[in-house]
């Protein structure tokens, strides 16, 4: 069945360190979810990475082992936790404040997870306007600053055998690529004269890069979307993947508008709002981090209908996003899509889509499986050094790809470049889905 000779994948020996950039709802919803998994206390519902298998060969082989048993990922007990934060809550109070999980599982986590404390933070209101932090780094110019995320990196090390870092902080204010972004060069530049181009995530994602580690950005923030951090990335051996977890509304935007694509359905228009209430909510109340976010979440009907291919179909229409903060529903977000679709000889038709979802819940086992999947990109020579690891898309609202190239948003077509990625680095067949072999 082997298709190809590929080199070996380095074993996921020993810890994994992961480094959580904000251990607000997301980043505690994984860690506690984590330990609930280890204990045996609930299952890890909406990862694939413990759960997802992986067909090999032909359909009727009958092989389909568990894709964490297929190529060489961390274990759960092998994984440890510590992260940053601007408020010097323990995890087990961040937690408890989020109010995504139950008291009673967090009274049950409580001793572990008042062991993890955050490390003071890189943090500037500039760039959030919303928060005020106080449990933050100073230094005498973001230079100082990155160093001491680069300390902070290298303590942690001691204490593990891999590291990685996810940013599941706040958004942060709206920021396009500047002069200081287009080389490594010109960004240590930019640090040094603390240029106003440069926003703490970008800090955090230098250090890491600069220390091989890699990094996911699971917000919309340019952070790593910068020919600084893709050179940087590859030069080092740090994987980089972003931006911004997929998770209610453009989940389901990028299952429907591929089922309409391939039926030849126009759309005239899409209506997205969403009313929130937890903090992720109040930050993205601020105009400047609503924009960060609507740039993140418009980009996806776009490239799914390719209405230059498709001017009948697709050309003009309407999309809107709103997202509304409103405190009395805390993470449990509320998703409206009205959809205005037309069919044979142009007759219209309406879809509504009312997702009751739970932010963190969608959200946490995507972080996990970042993180798993990018330790598993820096042990295997094929993926190590591209930079970019666009397979990852699946999780991402944003994807990053190469200079050039648009991103794909169709979740099928994430889930089978994700799958086929797996395949290809450990030299299995790929799967076409042809199937012409079977009807000979
Ligand atoms: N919840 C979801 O489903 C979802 C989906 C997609 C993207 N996101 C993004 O993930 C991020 C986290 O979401 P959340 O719901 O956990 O938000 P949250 O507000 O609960 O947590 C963010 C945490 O980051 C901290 N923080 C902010 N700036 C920081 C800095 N510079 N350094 C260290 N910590 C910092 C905040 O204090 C807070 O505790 C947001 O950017 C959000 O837009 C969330």
């Amino acid at each position: 069945m082997s298709s190809k000779e590929v080199q070996s994948i380095a074993p996921a020996t020993g810890k994994l360190g992961v480094m959580v950039v904000g251990l607000g709802a997301v980043a505690t919803t994984m860690i506690a979810g984590v330990e609930a998994v280890r204990r045996g206390i609930a299952k890890p519902i909406g990862s694939l990475t413990q759960m997802g298998t992986i067909r090999l060969g032909k359909r009727t082989d009958g092989t389909s082992p568990l894709i964490k048993n297929f190529v060489p990922l961390a274990d759960l007990n092998d994984v440890v936790f510590t992260g940053w934060d601007i408020f010097e809550d323990n995890v087990y109070e961040a937690a408890a404040h989020a109010a995504v999980l139950d008291k009673d599982l967090l009274l049950r986590l409580k001793p572990y997870l008042e062991t993890i404390k955050p490390l003071p933070a890189v943090f500037d209101q500039h760039y959030v306007k919303r928060l005020h932090g106080t449990h933050v780094k100073t230094g005498k110019n973001k230079k100082d600053l990155a160093n001491q995320v680069v300390e902070d990196i290298r303590n942690f090390r001691k204490t593990v055998d891999r590291v990685v870092m996810i940013w599941a902080g706040s958004t942060e204010i709206f920021l396009e690529p500047s002069a200081v972004h287009q080389s490594i060069e010109a960004f240590e530049k930019g640090l040094e004269n603390s240029d106003e181009g440069i926003a703490p995530s970008q800090i955090y994602a230098y250090a890491a890069l600069s220390e091989g580690v890699p990094f996911a950005n699971g917000a919309p923030n340019l952070t790593v979307d910068t020919p600084a951090m893709i050179e940087l990335s590859k030069k080092n051996s740090a994987p980089i993947c972003g931006k911004d977890f997929k998770t209610g509304q453009t989940f389901m935007k990028t299952v429907l508008a591929p089922a309409f694509k391939a039926r030849m359905l126009g759309v005239r228009g899409w209506f997205s709002t969403n009313i929130l209430g937890n903090r992720d909510g109040e930050v993205l109340d601020e105009p400047q981090s609503f924009k960060t976010k609507e740039e993140s979440k418009l980009g996806s009907l776009e490239y799914i209908f390719q209405p230059d291919l498709y001017p009948d179909l697709y050309k003009d229409i309407y999309h809107k996003i709103r997202i509304e903060y409103y405190p009395p529903r805390r993470d449990d977000k509320e998703a409206w899509d009205n959809i205005d679709i037309f069919g044979w000889l142009g007759y219209p038709m309406q879809i509504k889509v009312d997702f009751l979802c739970r932010d963190s819940i969608l959200a946490a086992p995507i972080a996990l499986d970042l993180v798993l999947f990018l330790d598993l990109a820096k042990r295997t020579p094929e993926l190590a050094s591209l930079g970019i690891q666009e397979w990852l898309s699946f999780y991402l609202k944003s994807p990053q790809t190469a200079e050039g190239l648009y991103p794909e948003h169709d979740l099928f077509i994430q889930s089978m470049k994700l799958k086929n990625t797996l395949r290809y680095i450990k030299g299995e067949g790929l799967i076409t889905h042809l199937g012409l072999e079977y009807y000979d």
